[in-house]
Order: structure tokens, then C-alpha cells, then sequence
């Protein structure tokens, strides 16, 4: 064991797994992933996404996971151990800002999240149209106070989970909620796609169109590919330090990426035939999950409770992500500056929280503040899922590719020799030249 005895880890492999899975399985899959699909042409962006999660994502997720379990420390930390005295560590910047910048425009999307949990418990959706529905949504993102007052609420909440730690903090609350949650989202699908005119949602998500892809399309898929997996900034690499030598790695990401792609699926089954059905334009954009969930519930026998429990468990989704976030950032300044867990928490909470305000008044107060035509909010957005991620899934891939021994890398994934890796070459392949030039191409496709 090369752990330090200071440093904490997760207890157990599923308790790993599952804290993985936790940072993995969040808004990306239910918010995010529906709408993009939704706004990029449905089925054709949805293969898209799933070839570049097995192409890209998964090298890249090894490729943290060997970096961080190997070096047992943080994004600077990391690269300072297994390449001292050389510019790798400012990688811990990209991943710093990636982190701030997520957790900024994440944290106002939690927002909206409990407030819709208080309006599920106030019976507030009951008996609503569509239309209504939908106006209920604008005044509540466009308001000056509400919305910032629920961020605030679920900052707190993450940066309390922190300051417990990994082991009691993280571990504990994925446990219980991936699984229910997944019982309750396959609950959705069914009422979903059982209502009248639902085929035509299901056309739309799985029958793909590829004359309507163009370079922001593969981009965004490139982006949200490796933003529902938690990849490409340093989570990965910070949550394998906390992984325990005998794992196997190879296992655990397979497993994270099934689960992770399998949610935000289901999520889009359950969504798309009731945007049809109920009349809701596919690409409404970011409100498309609230415009359109609230109307299944009012179909659903016992609806009232299913709104409450999926808006509960989706806070808790994306507080097992954010959580994730901002222990990048603390496990950081714990580590390298030597600040107490306390006061490093309170510091990137209080400052993310701060920016993250900006973010939600992007859609109200903030509305006509844009910066190369776009408000706070889609910068955010745009920088860290279209730019950082894929920039980082580069350097990421050119580090394991070419920097680090392949002896280390190999004594990584097989536990030093225990397991077979049949396809170890073709690892090494995608990583030294499949993942770095394709991310390029796409990359300079786009923003050329
Ligand atoms: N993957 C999470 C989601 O789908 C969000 C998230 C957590 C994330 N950690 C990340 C995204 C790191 C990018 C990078 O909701």
C-alpha cells in the first residue's frame, strides 16, 4: 500500500463504485443529455454520444483512473509525482477552472431542482396544461430572489457533505439513492411511453437522421459525452486517489460508464414520447425536463408522490456530482496548500456560490448581459463542457500516451500483472492517437 496514512479512501469497492457513479449519474444524464439530444436532432445525436463515450470516454476515464490511483493525489499533485519538474502540473489549473466554471451553472440547474421539489410537495403541478406548466417555469427562473435562494440552499448542502469527507460524506449518500432512482425513472418510461401519440418521441430518439449533423452537433455530442462521465478535468483522477490498490480498475469503468449511459437513456425514454405527446417543442432547450415532467406526473396513478420522490432524487443526483466538483478544488488546497478541510470548503464554496449567482440571474435580472452573444450561464457552459473537457481528455490521453512508463500503466490496469488485459495495445492505441487527434479534429471543426 503507497497510501500515507493522513489520507483517507473509500471504504469499500462498491462504496467506490458507487461514489463513481454518483459523480457520473446527475443532471448531465437527466437535464442535460434530453435536451441536447433534443436541440441536435434527437436519434442521430444519441449514436453519436454513445460511439464517442466507447471511443473517448472510456480511454480517458482509464487514463484518470491510472493517474490518480498510481500517484494517490490531486490534479497538481498527481502530475508533480509522475513527471516532477515539468509543466504537467498546470493541468491542476485547467481542472480548478473547469471545476468552478461546472459547478457555477450545475448549482443553478440544482436550484430549479428543489424548488420543484417544493412545488411537487405543494400539489403546485396539479391540474396545470402544458401551456401554464410552462409559464409556472419562466417566472420562476426569471425571478430575482427565488431561484439565487435555492442555489444558495444546495451549495450549503454540498459543501456540508465535503467537510464530512470522503469516506462518510461521499460514500454514504450515493448508497441507497442510484438504485431507486433507477426504479423510479424506468416507473417514468412506461407511463411515458404508454401515453397517446408517444411513438413519435421514441422515432425521434432512436431513429436516426444523420443528414442533420453538422460540427456542432459532434461537438456538443463530444462534450456531453464526456460531461455526463465526469471526464476530462481531474474528477476521475481525484476520486481514484481514493481507490484502493486492489480494485480493478478496468472493472469500475465499465461499470460507471453502463450505468452512467443506461440513466441518461432511460432518462430520454421517458421524456420524448411525452414531449409529443403533450405538445412540447424538442428543442425547448435547458427547461425541457421541467416543462415536460410535470405533465407525466398528472398522468401517472399516485403522480403527486412520484413528482416529490424523482425531484428528491434528482437533488440528490446532483448533489452526489457537485460534491465531486468541489473536492477537486478542496482535496487541492488541503494537499498542496495545506489549508484546513474546513477553511478550504467554506473558501470554494462561498467563491463558487458567488459566481454561480451570475449564472442563474442569467435567465432573469442578467438576461441581456452577453458576452460573444451569450448570457453567464451559456458561457459557462460552453467553456467548460465544449472547451476545458475536451482540451483536458487531450492532455489526459497525451499523458498516459506518451508520458507515463507503459510499465506503470500496464501494472496499473492489471494490478501489477494479476489480471489479463488482452486488449492493453489497443488501449495504448486509442490513447496515443485515436483520442488525441480526434478530440483535435472535432475541436478545430468546430471553432475554425
Ligand atoms: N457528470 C455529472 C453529471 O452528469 C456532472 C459532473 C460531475 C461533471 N463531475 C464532473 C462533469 C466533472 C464534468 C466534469 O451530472
Amino acid at each position: 500500500m503507497q497510501k500515507t496514512q493522513s489520507r483517507e479512501g473509500f471504504g469499500s469497492r462498491i462504496g467506490a463504485v458507487l461514489a463513481l457513479a454518483g459523480s457520473a449519474v446527475g443532471l448531465g444524464n437527466i437535464w442535460k443529455f434530453p435536451y441536447e439530444a433534443g436541440t441536435n436532432g434527437g436519434a442521430a445525436f444519441l449514436f453519436i454520444y454513445i460511439g464517442f463515450i466507447i471511443l473517448l470516454g472510456l480511454p480517458v476515464m482509464l487514463a484518470e483512473f491510472i493517474i490518480g490511483r498510481r500517484s494517490q493525489s490531486n490534479t497538481f499533485g498527481a502530475f508533480k509525482k509522475l513527471a516532477p519538474r515539468t509543466g504537467w502540473k498546470n493541468f491542476g489549473y485547467l481542472s480548478i477552472l473547469a471545476a468552478t466554471l461546472i459547478l457555477a451553472f450545475y448549482s443553478t440547474v440544482a436550484g430549479w431542482t428543489l424548488e420543484y421539489v417544493i412545488e411537487a410537495i405543494k400539489n403546485s403541478f396539479h391540474g396545470k396544461s402544458s401551456t401554464e406548466l410552462s409559464e409556472h417555469y419562466n417566472a420562476f427562473i426569471e425571478h430575482p430572489v427565488k431561484p439565487v435562494i435555492y442555489q444558495i440552499v444546495f451549495m450549503c448542502m454540498t459543501g456540508l457533505i465535503i467537510l464530512a469527507g470522503v469516506k462518510k460524506g461521499i460514500e454514504k449518500y450515493t448508497k441507497l439513492m442510484m438504485p431507486l432512482l433507477f426504479v423510479l425513472i424506468v416507473a417514468m418510461c412506461i407511463r411515458s411511453t404508454t401515453l397517446e401519440g408517444a411513438s413519435k418521441g421514441i422515432k425521434f430518439l432512436f431513429t436516426p437522421d444523420f443528414s442533420v449533423i453538422t460540427g456542432k452537433t459532434i461537438l456538443s455530442a463530444l462534450g456531453q459525452a464526456f460531461f455526463s462521465l465526469s471526464v476530462g478535468m481531474g474528477t476521475v483522477l481525484t476520486y481514484a486517489s481514493y481507490i484502493g490498490k486492489k480494485e480493478n480498475l478496468t472493472n469500475i469503468s465499465f461499470q460507471v460508464i453502463l450505468a452512467d449511459t443506461l440513466i441518461a437513456i432511460l432518462a430520454g425514454i421517458a421524456i420524448f414520447p411525452a414531449v409529443f405527446a403533450f405538445g412540447i417543442a424538442p428543442d425547448s432547450g435547458p427547461g425541457l425536463v421541467f416543462l415536460t415532467l410535470p405533465n407525466v406526473f398528472q398522468h401517472m396513478p399516485g403522480g403527486y408522490f412520484w413528482g416529490i420522490t424523482f425531484f428528491i432524487l434528482l437533488s440528490v443526483a446532483a448533489l452526489t456530482s457537485s460534491i465531486s466538483l468541489l473536492e477537486v478544488i478542496v482535496a487541492y488546497l488541503t494537499e498542496e496548500k495545506k489549508m484546513k478541510r474546513k477553511t478550504a470548503t467554506i473558501i470554494t464554496t462561498t467563491g463558487i456560490t458567488a459566481l454561480g449567482i451570475l449564472c442563474t440571474l442569467s435567465y432573469g435580472p442578467l438576461k441581456d448581459f452577453t458576452i460573444w452573444g451569450k448570457t453567464t450561464f451559456e458561457n459557462f457552459d460552453f467553456i467548460s463542457s465544449k472547451i476545458l473537457l475536451p482540451l483536458g481528455g487531450i492532455l489526459i490521453s497525451i499523458f498516459v500516451g506518451w508520458k507515463m512508463l507503459k510499465k506503470y500503466v500496464y501494472d496499473e490496469l492489471s494490478n501489477d500483472g494479476k489480471y489479463k488485459l488482452p486488449i492493453f495495445d489497443t488501449f495504448i492505441f486509442i490513447i496515443r492517437f485515436i483520442a488525441p487527434l480526434c478530440i483535435l479534429a472535432i475541436f478545430v471543426n468546430e471553432l475554425t
